[in-house]
This record gives C-alpha cells, sequence and structure tokens, in this order.
C-alpha cells in the first residue's frame, strides 16, 4: 500500500478547507479506504472539528523536532495527526533550516505505507506549511466557495503549482476544484458556472451544498456521518469521496 496524498488549499480563509478535510476523509474511511487526516493548520480546526484540544503530542513535534508522527484513531479506517498553536512556530523555525520545505514529505513516507489516502488540512496562507504540503502531496484539491471574489486569488494558486512541478514535486497535479456552500441562489449558481467554464474539467462534478448541519458538527467535534448521516451534507460528502475514488482508478 502507498497512500495517495492530497493537499486540501486555498489561501483564502473560511472557504471549507477544513470541513472538507475532516468530512470527505470520514467518507473516504467508510468507502473501506484506510485514511489518515493531517492537521496542518496553526489555528488546529480540524483537530478541534474532531473534538481534540491541546494533544499531547501534535504535528509541530514531528516537524521540528524529530519526533515521530503522532496519530491519533477517530474511527475505523480512520487516523487523525492533530495540530496546536505550537504550529504557528514552526514557520519560523523551518525557515531556517535548508531542508525546511522537505520536512513533511520526509515524516510522510513510512506512513503513506499504511494508509491508502493522506488528506492535509492547510492553512489560509501560501507559505512554508502550505509549500511543505504541497511538495509532499501527489494531488491538490482547490477548495472554493461560491462566492463573489473566490475565483479571484484562483490563478495565484495555479500559478505555484505550476512553478512547483517545474522542479521541486514534478508528480504534482490537480485533482479537482471542489465548489462548496452552494444553494439555490441565482448569484451562487452563477458563480460555479463561472468557475466550471473558466475551469474546464478541472471541476468536481460533486459540489457541496450549503448546509448549516456541517457547522453544527464540527461545533460539537463530529464529522458529519456520526452527527448526521441522513443530512445534505453527509450525502454531498459521500458522492465526492466516490467520486475522488473514480478519479483516481482512471489515471
Ligand atoms: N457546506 C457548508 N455549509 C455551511 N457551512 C459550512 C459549509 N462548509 C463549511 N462551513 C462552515 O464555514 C466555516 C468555514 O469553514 P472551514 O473552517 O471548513 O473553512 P477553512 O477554509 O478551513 O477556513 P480557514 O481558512 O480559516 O482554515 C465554518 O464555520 C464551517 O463550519
Ligand atoms: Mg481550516
Amino acid at each position: 500500500m502507498s497512500a495517495t496524498i492530497i493537499s486540501m488549499v486555498n489561501h483564502k480563509g473560511g472557504v471549507g478547507k477544513t470541513t472538507s478535510t475532516l468530512n470527505l476523509g470520514k467518507a473516504l474511511s467508510l468507502q473501506k479506504k484506510k485514511v489518515l487526516i493531517i492537521d496542518l493548520d496553526p489555528q488546529s480546526n480540524l483537530s478541534q472539528s474532531t473534538g481534540i484540544e491541546e494533544p499531547e503530542k501534535n504535528i509541530y513535534h514531528a516537524l521540528c523536532e524529530g519526533a515521530e508522527l503522532p496519530t491519533l484513531n477517530l474511527s475505523t479506517n480512520f487516523d487523525l495527526v492533530p495540530a496546536d498553536l505550537d504550529l504557528s512556530e514552526a514557520e519560523l523555525r523551518l525557515q531556517s533550516d535548508v531542508n525546511g520545505y522537505f520536512i513533511l514529505k520526509k515524516i510522510l513516507k513510512s506512513a503513506a505505507e499504511n494508509y491508502d489516502f493522506i488528506l492535509i488540512d492547510c492553512p489560509p496562507s501560501l507559505g512554508i506549511l502550505t509549500l511543505n504540503a504541497l511538495i509532499a502531496s501527489h494531488r491538490v484539491v482547490v477548495v472554493v466557495q461560491s462566492e463573489y471574489l473566490a475565483v479571484k486569488g484562483l490563478q495565484t494558486i495555479f500559478n505555484l503549482i505550476e512553478k512547483l512541478k517545474e522542479n521541486l514535486n514534478t508528480d504534482l497535479d490537480i485533482l479537482g476544484m471542489l465548489i462548496t456552500q452552494i444553494n439555490r441562489t441565482v448569484f451562487r449558481t452563477s458563480i460555479a458556472n463561472t468557475v466550471r467554464e473558466i475551469y474546464q474539467g478541472k471541476v468536481f462534478e460533486t459540489m457541496i451544498r450549503a448546509n448549516i448541519t456541517l457547522a453544527e458538527a464540527s461545533a460539537s467535534g463530529k464529522d458529519i456521518f456520526s452527527f448526521d448521516a441522513t443530512c445534505a451534507g453527509a450525502k454531498d460528502y459521500q458522492d465526492l469521496a466516490k467520486e475522488v475514488i473514480k478519479l483516481l482508478k482512471n489515471k
């Protein structure tokens, strides 16, 4: 087994990266895939969304102190590497290390043998933590909120991926752009259509509907399938997991 490593990115904040990492990860595990999700954001929202606060060991210790990757089991086939506010210090530490951009790649080499998928929840920036994730990854999911201005900063991410592909990670590819928080208003639908027109063929067919239950689940430290498996959010992430599996089979 060698995992497909996927970074969930957008330097814009609040677009649904963390919600998607948690719920796509859980949905893949329910499809009998072995999944590890990694919290790479000092805000540690992913860890909090699984009910974990102030973990004893977190990703910082693995990145900056050479500790073993701390994995916590959440449910069958579903593990988490937590983060903590400590991680904000990692940016400075990594920047002063000549190998600072490659540490996550190195750390994940042996972990990859134990999983089918590793999903990395990136912070809302394109700094050294996100670069570590992109250099360690095979694929990228660009999470895009169906909101005005959402389309604007996207080119920056694509340019960065192209640059990385030239040299630092020639295997990197976009798995898809994920449109989130869609609803039936003409406004949001037209934004989703614009994204599809501009980025033809790169946008997931599955879109994640705006669904307050997703926010409620995170706030109570649960994934959507454990919180309310019948809601729209659970259905959407289940569809996304199937689409991801199908896409990777065809590559
Ligand atoms: N489909 C959805 N419907 C309704 N609310 C959602 C949906 N997806 C995410 N949210 C809510 O929107 C907020 C932002 O989502 P999330 O934390 O996943 O974004 P993010 O991109 O990880 O943010 P950051 O950039 O700060 O890390 C959260 O309160 C979350 O619960
Ligand atoms: Mg987040």
